[in-house]
């Protein structure tokens, strides 16, 4: 966490502080720059297209065989072939079920599988006693059909920060019948796990015989520029997954990094320590400006703002941080604002006075 490696990370030019995009502010582990900046010299080779050694460190990582363990460029570009492949044969048009304001991809993916995208509503926006945008397993069990072929829960989930407790995991896997494909995505768990009843599929130990957990190197393992995503699941649907992805697509220095990053807890455990003080900070920050928010347990918070976020976006923007507005999540009034280091958090905190003044969301 040296400003060295935050300084690496930093934000484009005429933003100083980046907040838009659920990165890491903390930089990736000095190993893993070391082991993708060895791999550069041997730049003119091809990378291991089934990226053994990676595969090897993630299944012993994870307590499963080699062969249910995949890695892609990135965990979205694996969705983009899990559920197409999930959606492939059967009668009647697919369908892909997801919680309203999912992860976006889940949308993206099942147009390109030519099916269905259903969205099972989910709870309002948060107050300034409650979290919003709560789900109710129930209610999505209650429209599955025949013609279901996925179920994407983002856990927790991006833009809202909503999660579901490992007894609700646990009740929507028991729930869904064998035809289902189910896909986890735990893209946030390392800064999840253990708190409000949050569990992740692993922890839990569940079975289903098309169950797959979707993790990343771009959120607590800070490589989101190299992409390195993985699946998990069943040998047999992790193999029909890897098969349709573009040959050599996770690039040697790419797999190089992720192998070290596993290897360096230090500097998980400090980037995510220093995520939770962060994301503790700016819950404060907020409560005592009386914005509504929902305090997730991803890297970021998810703002009420009463008015559409467009003017104040760029109101944050003229103080330097660029936040995210929601719009193509149908929340034109809130903005996701991801975690940064203490002087970001800061910079931010010290934005919002200004920005957040005389927004009508104050309680
Ligand atoms: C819920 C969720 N899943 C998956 C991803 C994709 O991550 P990547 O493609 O960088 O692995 C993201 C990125 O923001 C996310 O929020």
């Amino acid at each position: 966490m040296s400003s060295a490696s935050s300084a690496a990370v930093g934000p484009p030019p005429g933003m100083a502080v980046r907040l838009s995009s659920n990165e890491s502010p903390f930089g990736p582990s000095p190993a893993a720059v070391e082991a993708a900046t060895a791999a550069l010299a041997e730049g003119h080779r091809y990378p291991d297209d089934q990226a053994v050694a990676l595969r090897t460190a993630l299944a012993e990582h994870l307590g499963v065989a080699v062969g249910e363990v995949s890695v892609g460029s990135g965990s979205a570009a694996i969705l983009m072939d899990l559920i197409p492949e999930a959606c492939r044969g059967g009668e009647g048009t697919a369908e892909v079920l997801a919680f309203e304001r999912s992860f976006i991809v889940y949308r993206l993916a099942a147009r390109n599988a030519q099916a269905t995208y259903v969205e099972v509503p989910a709870g309002g926006p948060a107050t300034l006693d409650a979290d919003g945008y709560g789900r109710d397993v129930d209610e999505l069990l209650a429209r599955v059909t025949p013609n279901t072929r996925v179920v994407a829960v983002d856990n927790p989930g991006n833009p809202t920060g909503t999660h579901l407790t490992g007894e609700q995991l646990r009740s929507l896997v028991e729930g869904l019948p064998e035809h289902v494909t189910i896909v986890i995505d735990e893209a946030y768990h390392h800064f999840a796990s253990g708190q409000r009843g949050y569990r992740t599929v692993a922890e839990l130990g569940l079975e289903h015989p098309r169950l797959l957990s979707l993790q990343t190197f771009s959120k607590a393992y800070a490589i989101a520029g190299l992409r390195v995503g993985l699946v998990s699941g069943g040998a047999d649907l992790v193999g029909a997954i890897d098969a349709r992805r573009p040959r050599f697509n996770v690039t040697a220095p790419a797999q190089a990094a992720a192998i070290a990053s596993l290897g360096d807890t230090e500097h998980l455990q400090r980037t995510i320590s220093g995520t939770f003080e962060g994301r503790e900070r700016m819950a404060a920050g907020l409560r005592e400006l009386g914005v509504p928010f929902t305090d997730g347990l991803g890297n970021f918070l998810t703002l009420e703002l009463g008015t559409e976020s467009g003017p104040i976006s760029e109101a944050y923007a003229a103080h330097g941080v660029g936040v995210r507005p929601l719009l193509p999540y149908d929340l034109p009034e809130q903005i996701r604002v991801s975690v940064g280091t203490p002087g970001e958090v800061d910079a931010f905190l010290e934005a919002s006075r200004d920005v957040l003044a005389e927004v009508p969301s104050r309680g």
